[in-house]
């Protein structure tokens, strides 16, 4: 039996870097929402062992490198499972960065694998198992609006936003995480003795947005002047730390975000440490006409939208009907 799953992306709603704790990571709050796009994962398993990871885009790895080999390796023992397992990536997403591609991908994998081998582990285990291959995994476990803390692994669900239109714009150039952490850390003025008080501060918006907003289950209708709790969060004045090291050093992906702001996007950003881009925008007519002027500019434009919790889970398992 094959088992296709969807694996989507997701975006960063502001990005708050801590103290660089005992364990080498740092610490870190902030809002991941998950969007439209998506990779597909095919999880086989059959008679044998080993594990084979089959890609045609020469940029994903086949070997125990890759986050899908990883994860099965970890679910299989938690399970007790023996057999050849077969995981095909279908790349659709871009592989820049920012968009959690890959750790998307191992947790559709850990989806599938459980269903392929008809056992499943419990959601603790699993939220275990995600946050040790890495800490944008388990997210993918909660989908749509979700609070991440600790170094990212520590994830709450947060309450729906109603889908909003996004455009992602995805930069030539590859950042890499550790090195933008690593040049966070050696700007002094940055890593203040304050800085957790400034992750408290951004809790404190955060929980009076929540307040504003807290509609448990279905997607809240209620918000700023445009009826979108999105707006609101934006209000908050959200913002990635990480633009501030990677735009010193790639000053194109700051233009980039300048013109997603000049085609009329509300609210623009870096998403993690990038070199991803996105802007939010009013309605999916405006986001249209945004990606035919960015490509006109010479840019690698996408049209989405964000998507909710309930789709995410609905749409994840629907890739094989
Ligand atoms: O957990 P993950 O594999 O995504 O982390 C990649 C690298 O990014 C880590 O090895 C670490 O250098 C850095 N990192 C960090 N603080 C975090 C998350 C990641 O310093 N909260």
């Amino acid at each position: 039996m094959t088992v296709a799953v969807r694996s989507f992306a997701k975006i960063n709603l502001g990005l708050y870097i801590g103290p660089r704790r005992a364990d080498g990571f740092h610490d870190l709050r902030t809002v991941y929402q998950t969007i439209a796009l998506h990779d597909l994962i095919r999880v086989s398993v059959t008679r044998g062992s080993g594990i084979e990871i089959v890609c045609s885009d020469p940029r994903v790895p086949l070997d125990s490198s890759n986050t899908c080999y990883r994860i099965t390796e970890r679910v299989m023992v938690a399970l007790k499972a023996r057999g050849h397992v077969t995981i095909a990536i279908e790349k659709r997403l871009p592989v820049q960065g920012g968009l959690g591609a890959a750790s998307s991908n191992a947790v559709a994998t850990m989806l599938g694998l459980q269903q392929a081998l008809k056992k499943t582990l419990s959601t603790p285990q699993q939220l275990e198992i995600a946050a040790a291959v890495g800490s944008d995994l388990p997210l993918f476990l909660v989908g749509g609006t979700v609070l991440g803390v600790g170094r990212g692994e520590e994830v709450f669900p947060l309450p729906e936003l109603q889908a909003t239109a996004t455009v992602v714009v995805t930069p030539d150039v590859g950042v890499s995480t550790p090195r933008a952490f690593a040049d966070w850390d050696a700007r002094s003025e940055l890593t203040r003795p304050d800085g957790s008080d400034r992750l408290s501060e951004v809790c404190r918006a955060l929980s009076a947005w929540l307040r504003g907003n807290s509609h448990a289950g279905a997607p809240a209708k209620v918000g700023g002047r445009d009826g979108n709790p999105l707006s609101d969060l934006v209000r908050t004045g959200i913002e990635n730390d990480f633009e501030k090291v990677v735009f010193s050093q790639y000053p194109e992906l700051r233009d980039m975000k300048r013109a997603l702001e000049r085609a009329g996007s509300k609210y623009a950003s870096l998403s993690g440490s990038g070199s991803t881009l996105y802007g939010l925008f009013e309605s999916a007519e405006k986001a249209a006409t945004a990606v035919s002027r960015l490509r006109k500019q010479g840019m690698k434009a996408i049209a989405t939208r964000t998507l909710t919790r309930r789709e995410y889970w609905r749409r994840s398992f629907a890739a094989g009907r």
